[in-house]
C-alpha cells in the first residue's frame, strides 16, 4: 500500500457530512436558503447517495405523516404517542417541530415521484395511524436525486470517509477523512457543521454468526460516525442507554409493521396464544406507559421476551390467520374471494420485496406460503438508532417559538452544545419515532437554521497547518502499522504488534453482549456486569491504538471501529448511572427491576471533555411543553 496520500483542501460555508435521509434534507433546504444569500453548500458521503445510508436498499412504509391538513390528528398527539413510547422520556420540542413539518416532506417525496399507494378515492393507504404504504424499492434513489439537483455534481464529494471534526477554540469549523477509492486525504474547512452520519451498528454481538455473519436489521455500515464525530466534539449526548430492539421475522429481519398493523396479525406463542392478551397483566408493573395503546415498543418485546424465558416459544407471526381474516367478506364469491387472496399475497411479498429482499429470498428458500402457514419472530440483537424507536444522540437546541426561555433552547434550532455543529436524524437524542420522513423534515429544519446561523457568522476560521498535519499521520497510521510489522509472523492476521479491525470488532462485541445486555445475556445487565465490561474495554480502548490496516478497504474498517466504540462507551455510562429498570424488552437491570418514576424520570445526559479527557453523567428533567394527558 503506497503511503503518499496527495491532500485536498474544501472551503465551503455549510458542510453537511452524510448522504442519507437527514442529509438530503438538509442539502435541499441549505441550497435553497443559501442560494438567496451566496451561501456555499457542500456535501460528503462515505458511500454513494442514491443507494447509501438505512433506506439504501428502498422501504416499504413511510413511518411518519401526521395528516396536519386533512385533520386526521393534531402534534400533541404525536407527542403523546412518542412520550408513552418511549417510557415519558422525550423532548416535546424536538418532537412538536419535526411533527408540524413532516408532511410537506411526504408531500415532496409524491412530487419527486416516490409512487404512495391511493385508494379508490385517491386517498393515502395508511398502514396504521402514522404509517402510509409505499412501492419504496427506490424511495432514497428519488429522495438522493432531489438532494444532488439542489446541490449540484461539484458540491458533492462521495466515497469520503470522515474520521474527525476540526474543533478552533470551542467551535466546529470542519471536518477530515479520506477516500475508500483514491489515496486522498480530505481538509473540508466550513462556518457551519451539519452531522447526519447515521446510527450504529455491530456494538453488540449479532444473533447471526458463522455463514451468516454481519447479517443485521441495521445495514451493516451505519457504524457509529454521527455518535463518535458529535462526542470528540465536545457536545452533550442524550439518551445515550436508549437503545432499540426490534421484533423482526427471524434470520433475514424482515419488518413486521405491516403486518400488526395493516394486516391485523396477531402474535402468539407456539401453542397459539396471543401474550399480549396472557400477560397483559405485567403491563400493569409499568406505571401509565403500560396502559398506553398502542403498548410502548420495549413493553411488546419484554412480555414476547417473558415467554421465550419460560420455554413457551417459538413466537409466531399468525400471517395465515391474518390473510384469512381479511379475505373472509368475499366468502361464497369464488371470483371476488380469489381476486383479494391474489392482492394480499401479492401485498405481503411486496413489503419484503421494498424492503428486505432476503427475508422474501428464505421465504422462497424455505417453501413458506404465508396464506397457509405461521413464521417465525424474534427479538434481534440491539441497536442504535434514535430516528426509529431509540433516542441516542445529541443535546440540540429546540426552535426558538416552542422552547425559547427553557434549557431545551440556546439559540438555533438543531444546533448541538458545539456552537457551529448541527444535527438531525440519527444524530440527536430524545425525539425517536421520527423515521425516514421526520427525519427528513429534520434535516431541513437543520439545514435552514445552519445557514441563518453562517449568516450570523459569516467569518472562515484559520486552521493550523500542524493541526491538520497531525491528523493525517493519525488517520493512515494503521497502514503505516501494519507495514512495519508484517513480516514479524507467519500469518498477518495473527501478529502481536497489531490487531486487526474484525478481531477488534469481535472483541468489543464479546463484551457488549456478555456484559451489557446482550442477546446471550437475556438483555439483562447489573453493576457487578457493567463494572467488569468497563475494565475489559479500557484494555480494548489502549489495543484500539495497534488497529492495522493491509488497505484502504481495511482502513475504514478501522475507523469504523474507533467510531462504534465511542458508542458503545457511552451506552455503558448511561446504562450504568441510571439505577432501575426503564425500558425492559430493550434492557433489563437485575439489580435495579423496576420503573423509579420520582427519581429517574429525566434525561441521562453526558459530555466528554476533549481538554481533560473526561466523562461526565448527569440528569436532565423532563419538560411538559404541551399539554399531552
Ligand atoms: P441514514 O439515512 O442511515 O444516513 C446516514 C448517512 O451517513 C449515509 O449516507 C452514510 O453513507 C453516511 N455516513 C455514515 N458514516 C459516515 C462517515 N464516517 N463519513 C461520511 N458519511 C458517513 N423509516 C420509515 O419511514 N419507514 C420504514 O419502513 C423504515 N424501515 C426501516 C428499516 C430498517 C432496516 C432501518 C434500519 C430503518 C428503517 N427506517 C424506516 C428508518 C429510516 O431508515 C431512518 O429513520 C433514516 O434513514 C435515518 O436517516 P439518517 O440521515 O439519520 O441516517
Ligand atoms: S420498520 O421501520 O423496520 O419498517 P416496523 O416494521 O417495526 O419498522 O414498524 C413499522 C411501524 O409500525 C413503526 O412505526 C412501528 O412503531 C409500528 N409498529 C410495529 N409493530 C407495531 C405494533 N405491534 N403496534 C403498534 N405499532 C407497531
Amino acid at each position: 500500500m503506497p503511503m503518499n496520500f496527495e491532500t485536498v483542501e474544501v472551503t465551503t460555508d455549510l458542510l453537511i457530512i452524510g448522504g442519507g435521509m437527514g442529509a438530503c434534507g438538509a442539502a435541499v433546504e441549505a441550497s435553497y436558503w443559501g442560494k438567496k444569500h451566496g451561501v456555499k453548500v457542500t456535501l460528503v458521503d462515505k458511500a454513494s447517495m442514491p443507494r447509501s445510508g438505512a433506506v439504501g436498499m428502498g422501504l416499504s412504509a413511510i413511518n411518519l405523516y401526521v395528516g396536519l391538513a386533512e385533520g386526521k390528528n393534531t402534534v400533541e398527539d404525536y407527542i403523546k404517542y412518542v412520550k408513552y413510547d418511549l417510557m415519558g422520556v422525550a423532548r416535546d420540542d424536538l418532537v412538536a417541530n419535526i411533527a408540524r413539518h413532516v408532511d410537506s416532506s411526504v408531500h415532496l417525496f409524491e412530487q419527486w415521484g416516490l409512487p404512495l399507494w391511493k385508494d379508490d378515492d385517491g386517498n393515502y393507504v395508511h398502514e396504521g395511524r402514522w404509517q402510509l404504504m409505499i412501492s419504496g424499492e427506490s424511495y432514497k434513489v428519488i429522495v438522493a436525486e432531489a438532494a444532488k439537483n439542489a446541490l449540484g455534481d461539484e458540491n458533492i464529494y462521495e466515497r469520503v470517509f470522515i474520521t474527525e471534526p476540526l474543533i478552533i477554540d470551542g467551535k466546529c469549523v470542519g471536518a477530515v477523512g479520506f477516500s475508500v477509492r483514491e489515496n486522498k486525504y480530505y481538509v473540508f474547512k466550513a462556518k457551519a457543521v451539519m452531522c447526519a452520519m447515521g446510527g450504529t451498528v455491530g456494538v453488540f454481538k449479532p444473533k447471526s454468526t458463522g455463514e451468516g455473519c454481519g447479517r443485521s436489521w441495521y445495514p451493516p455500515f451505519s457504524t457509529g460516525s454521527s455518535a463518535y464525530f458529535t462526542m470528540k466534539a465536545g457536545a452533550e449526548m442524550t439518551c445515550q442507554e436508549v437503545r432499540f430492539v426490534p421484533i423482526r421475522f427471524k434470520d433475514a429481519y424482515g419488518p413486521v409493521g405491516a403486518w400488526f398493523l395493516l394486516f391485523k396479525s396477531r402474535a402468539t406463542n407456539a401453542a397459539g396464544e396471543n401474550y399480549m392478551q396472557t400477560r397483559k397483566d405485567e403491563l400493569l408493573n409499568w406505571g401509565k406507559y403500560g396502559a398506553a395503546i398502542p403498548q410502548p415498543a420495549n413493553l411488546r418485546n419484554h412480555l414476547g421476551l417473558l415467554e421465550i424465558k419460560e420455554g413457551k416459544g417459538p413466537l409466531m407471526m399468525r400471517t395465515e390467520e391474518a390473510i384469512a381474516n381479511l379475505a373472509k367478506q368475499y366468502e361464497g364469491d369464488e371470483k371476488a374471494f380469489k381476486k383479494k387472496m391474489k392482492t394480499l399475497e401479492n401485498e405481503a411479498w411486496e413489503d419484503f420485496l421494498d424492503m428486505t429482499i432476503s427475508q422474501a429470498l428464505l421465504w422462497a428458500a424455505t417453501n413458506v406460503e404465508p396464506e397457509v402457514r405461521p413464521s417465525e419472530i424474534n427479538a434481534t440483537e440491539p441497536y442504535f438508532i434514535s430516528s426509529h424507536s431509540g433516542a441516542s444522540g445529541a443535546w440540540v437546541s429546540g426552535p426558538e417559538d416552542l422552547s425559547a426561555g427553557t434549557d431545551y433552547f440556546w439559540g438555533y434550532a438543531q444546533m448541538t452544545t458545539v456552537p457551529g455543529l448541527f444535527a438531525a436524524g440519527d444524530a440527536t437524542g430524545a425525539c425517536a419515532h421520527k423515521f425516514s420522513s421526520g427525519t427528513h423534515a429534520e434535516g431541513r429544519i437543520a439545514g435552514k437554521s445552519a445557514v441563518k446561523y453562517i449568516l450570523d457568522h459569516n467569518t472562515q476560521t484559520e486552521i493550523p497547518e500542524e493541526m491538520v498535519a497531525k491528523m493525517k499521520e493519525v488517520i493512515f497510521q494503521p497502514l503505516a502499522l501494519f507495514e512495519e510489522h508484517k513480516n514479524f509472523s507467519t500469518d498477518e492476521n495473527v501478529n502481536p504488534n497489531y490487531i486487526i479491525p474484525k478481531q477488534y470488532m469481535f472483541r468489543l462485541q464479546k463484551i457488549m453482549d456478555e456484559y451489557v445486555g446482550g442477546v446471550s445475556s437475556n438483555f439483562s445487565t447489573n453493576k457487578a456486569s457493567l463494572d467488569r465490561a468497563a475494565e475489559l474495554l479500557v484494555f480494548l480502548k489502549e489495543d484500539g491504538e495497534k488497529l492495522a490496516a493491509r488497505d484502504l478497504y481495511e482502513l475504514l474498517r478501522v475507523w469504523e471501529n474507533k467510531h462504534r466504540f465511542w458508542q458503545a462507551e457511552a451506552h455503558l455510562r448511561a446504562v450504568a448511572f441510571r439505577e432501575e429498570t426503564r425500558w425492559p424488552g430493550y434492557y433489563f437491570r437485575t439489580d435495579y427491576p423496576t420503573l423509579q418514576e420520582e427519581d429517574w424520570l429525566c434525561f441521562v445526559n453526558m459530555k466528554w471533555d476533549p481538554i481533560k479527557d473526561e466523562w461526565s453523567v448527569f440528569k436532565r428533567p423532563v419538560l411538559n411543553l404541551f399539554n399531552i394527558d
